[in-house]
């Protein structure tokens, strides 16, 4: 009898070149760099290392840049895709349903070719923060934007999201949201696109798979419920209780806890310093201690007491600078999407490179 291991924990289902994580030590590398090195760079230097295996020269990166910058704009068939959703559902939702669309109207959809699959890739990471930001927009009222190729890739989301152009900081801080965000080796979201890409289906549904996944509150979704759970709590001392309180109830603490780290995730250390970044600069640091005291009061009780790895995860502190960004709590799980695809995009191309269908069996009892 084969042991069946649940939840495929632990199980090493294929090799990438693509990322590194080591969950006993808190280390994170995207081809060989260190994520504390990347977080420094432009989103689209990132973007170009997953996709391509090495960081661009100068040059490179005005090509690559340009190229992105150019595949912003998004046509009226995709605009009135949008004005037609429900407006109470999440951005995630739409953005799903608006790259379906999307995929329609491209010559390349079902050209599996290395070359049609890079000029894809180019208008799905250019395009994911347009719809996003039109969704948002149309929902409010207002009407969507036309994108401004001066602007970084964060810097025109939130361009395009709030009509106004972001402070440095803010912008900054966009575009470590992106880079940390980025990759994360075989997490659930990208395993999805994996194995939609292992059946030679195009990319697009690859990536429509990974949006799925990414969806739930067990991974990309947790973004939305820290969010909302920030919003339970009124100040510091609340904090404390309110955690006591969902322990005693044996539920969990959204944004903390992950499948590979055992010890403080690497990304989440980064976040934390950029919340506490913005926060000192708004003058505002409620939310940040809030968000503090109930980190320390986890640690506290399942690390110190109760010996479980359950440390903040990438999602908790950027769940707190999020609010500090003014972002709708239903935008959370799409701001993540943004930064991911350029990674489920690396995956996809690294699975038709040398590809057999992921097809594994299950014991029929
Ligand atoms: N709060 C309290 N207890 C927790 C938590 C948490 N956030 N996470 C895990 N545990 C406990 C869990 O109750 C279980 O305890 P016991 O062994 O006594 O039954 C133990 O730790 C193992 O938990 P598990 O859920 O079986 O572990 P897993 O590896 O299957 O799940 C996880 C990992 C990330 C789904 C889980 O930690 C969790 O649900 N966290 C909250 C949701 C979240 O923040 N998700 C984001 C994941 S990381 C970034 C991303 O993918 O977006």
């Amino acid at each position: 009898m084969v042991e069946i291991i649940k939840g495929l924990q632990d199980v090493i289902a294929l090799e990438t070149h693509i990322s590194y994580i080591d969950g006993e030590n808190g280390i994170l590398r995207y081809r060989g760099i260190d994520i504390n090195d990347l977080v420094n760079l432009p989103y689209d230097s990132v973007s170009y290392l997953l996709l391509k295996g090495s960081l661009p020269d100068v040059t490179e990166l005005a090509t690559f840049s340009k190229k992105l910058k150019d595949e912003r704009v998004i046509n009226e068939n995709l605009i009135q895709a949008i004005r037609t959703c429900n407006f109470n559902i999440e951005a995630m939702d739409a953005l799903r349903t608006v790259v379906s669309h999307m995929s329609h109207c491209d010559p390349d959809l079902n050209d599996n070719s290395h070359d049609a699959n890079i000029r894809k890739s180019t208008k799905l990471i250019s395009r994911f923060p347009t719809i996003v930001a039109s969704f948002s927009r149309i929902k409010n009222g207002y009407e969507p934007l036309m994108p401004d190729t001066n602007l970084s890739h964060g810097a025109n989301f939130l361009y395009m999201l709030n009509g106004e152009k972001p402070e440095k900081t803010v912008t900054e801080i966009m575009e470590k949201d992106f880079i940390l965000i980025a990759e994360h080796e075989l997490n659930a979201s990208t395993f999805s696109t994996r194995i939609t890409a292992s059946t030679l289906s195009d990319l697009y549904s690859a990536i429509i798979s990974g949006l799925g996944t990414l969806k739930g509150p067990l991974h990309g979704g947790a973004r939305m419920a820290v969010m909302n759970m920030l919003d339970e709590v009124d100040s510091s001392d609340d904090a404390e209780q309110y955690v006591m309180d969902l322990i005693e109830n044996h539920q969990k603490i959204m944004g903390f806890g992950h499948r590979v780290y055992k010890t403080y995730d690497p990304r989440s250390n980064i976040y934390k310093g950029l919340a506490k970044k913005l926060a000192e600069e708004k003058s505002d640091t409620t939310l940040y201690e809030i968000a503090e005291r109930i980190e320390n009061t986890v640690i506290r009780e399942l690390v110190e007491k109760r010996n479980k790895p359950i440390y903040p995860n990438a999602d908790f502190y950027s769940g707190v600078i999020y609010k500090y960004l003014g972002l709708h709590p239903k935008l959370a799980t799409s701001v993540f999407a943004i930064g991911r695809v350029s990674g489920w995009i690396a995956h996809c191309l690294e699975q038709y490179s040398d590809n057999k269908l992921i097809r594994p069996r299950a014991r029929s009892v």
